[in-house]
């Protein structure tokens, strides 16, 4: 019963994003401040990276960062190049971003954050992975989507992270199509993370 809501909701995002691509134009990226990019806590021993257009994987890292004490660095990407639906890259094209590399020694845990854009994550995640070196490190992927995401997107996704090294013990999503508030998101990801976060500290996990 799942597996056929999740078809055809990944039907109903075929068809969207084709009339997006008939249309050629989807709503405006948010507008960032060098405060919107970075955030550093004492003594974090994990990260948050994200790149998001419009904010709401961005809100979900920052809880996590809120939460985790973690680091938090949002993506910033090449002008113009999620300006639109035909602008936006293919996930497989290597993206500049910044920062392109950072150093990761003080960390334990990464956690990576992504829209799914065409029911895949981003090249800019893409690119973040393939550019830094996630060895010994635990991994925790989180996205943002609208209910339609391709059937091994997240094993696409985890296979980069080991390609670089990592590993991932944990992947969480929100369907944002589901929230009419960022309130509303903003709760649904905190119970998520309070379920969660045990998990992720696990020493288990090593
Ligand atoms: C170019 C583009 C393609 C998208 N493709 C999909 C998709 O295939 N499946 C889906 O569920 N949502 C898709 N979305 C919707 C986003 O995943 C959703 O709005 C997400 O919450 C955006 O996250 P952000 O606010 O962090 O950018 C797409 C959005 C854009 C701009």
């Amino acid at each position: 019963m799942k597996a056929n809501m999740t078809t055809s909701t990944s039907r109903v995002w075929l068809v969207l994003l084709i009339g997006l691509l008939l249309f050629g134009c989807v709503g405006p990226p948010q507008k960032l401040t060098p405060a919107d990019m970075s955030i550093t806590k004492p003594e974090a021993s994990s990260v948050v990276v994200v790149h998001s257009r419009t904010g709401n994987t961005a809100l979900m890292g920052h809880l996590i960062s809120e939460e985790m004490n973690s680091d938090f660095i949002r993506l910033d990407v090449p002008e113009g190049s999620q300006d639109s639906v035909l602008s936006v890259p293919n996930r497989n094209e290597d993206m500049e971003i910044t920062p392109q590399k950072i150093d990761l020694s003080e960390y334990e845990l990464v956690f990576l954050g992504s829209p799914i854009w065409f029911m895949h994550p981003t090249a800019f995640i893409y690119s973040f992975i393939k550019s830094n070196d996630l060895t010994s490190k635990k991994v925790v992927l989180f996205y943002a989507y609208g209910g339609g995401l391709a059937e091994k997107a997240i094993e696409e996704w985890k296979g980069l992270v080991r390609q670089s090294g990592g590993t991932v013990i944990d992947v969480i999503g929100i369907d944002c199509s589901d929230f009419e508030t960022d309130e509303a998101l903003q709760s649904e990801v905190n119970v998520m993370i309070e379920r969660k976060k045990s998990i992720w500290m696990s020493d288990e996990n090593q």
